[in-house]
């Protein structure tokens, strides 16, 4: 009995470590973001617009929990897809016109 407390209690403790380190609000995911300037799409910032998980992992749709699998493209920005299926300028800011909310230069110098 008390072994099978035991492992309750692991299993527990170990899909909620899981689910911690995973919930992009405590993380940021750093895309290259070609000759724009990298992109950082900031887990927490969405969390704290009252974004759901399914809202972007449904199915793993339009993302797979799974950095680096997503592959971005122009064409992407303007046929609604990925981040540009909420960043349309109804659900979120527009990309056209809004390239800097996303793509940050690096400061000269650096
Ligand atoms: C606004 C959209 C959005 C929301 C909401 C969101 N995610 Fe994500 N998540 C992403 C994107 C984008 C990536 C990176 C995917 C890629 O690079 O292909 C990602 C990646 C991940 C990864 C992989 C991280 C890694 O380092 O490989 C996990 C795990 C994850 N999300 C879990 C969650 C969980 C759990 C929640 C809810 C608490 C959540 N996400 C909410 C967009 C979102
Ligand atoms: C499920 C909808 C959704 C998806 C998908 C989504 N976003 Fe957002 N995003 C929002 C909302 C809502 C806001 C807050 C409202 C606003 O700023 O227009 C926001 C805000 C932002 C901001 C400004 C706040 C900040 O974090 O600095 C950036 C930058 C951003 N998103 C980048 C991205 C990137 C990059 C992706 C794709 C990897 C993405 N978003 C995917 C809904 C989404
Ligand atoms: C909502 C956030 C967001 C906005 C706004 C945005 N982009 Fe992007 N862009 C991305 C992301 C994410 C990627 C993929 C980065 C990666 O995977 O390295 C990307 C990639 C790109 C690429 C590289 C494409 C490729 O095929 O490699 C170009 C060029 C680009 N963006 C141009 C623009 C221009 C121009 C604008 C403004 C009209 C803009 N972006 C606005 C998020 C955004």
């Amino acid at each position: 009995m008390k072994k099978f407390t035991i492992l309750v209690v692991l299993i527990i403790a170990v899909a909620f470590v899981g689910s911690a380190m995973a919930v992009p609000p405590g993380k940021n995911v750093e895309l290259k973001g070609g000759a724009m300037g990298k992109v950082t799409f900031d887990g927490k910032s969405h969390a704290d617009k009252g974004l759901k998980c399914d809202d972007c992992h449904k199915g793993n749709t339009p993302f797979a929990m799974k950095k680096g699998t997503a592959k971005i493209k122009m064409a992407d920005h303007n046929a609604g897809k990925l981040c540009f299926s909420c960043h349309d300028g109804k659900k979120a800011f527009a990309s056209k016109e809004n390239c800097a909310k996303c793509h940050k230069k690096a400061a000269a110098g650096y």
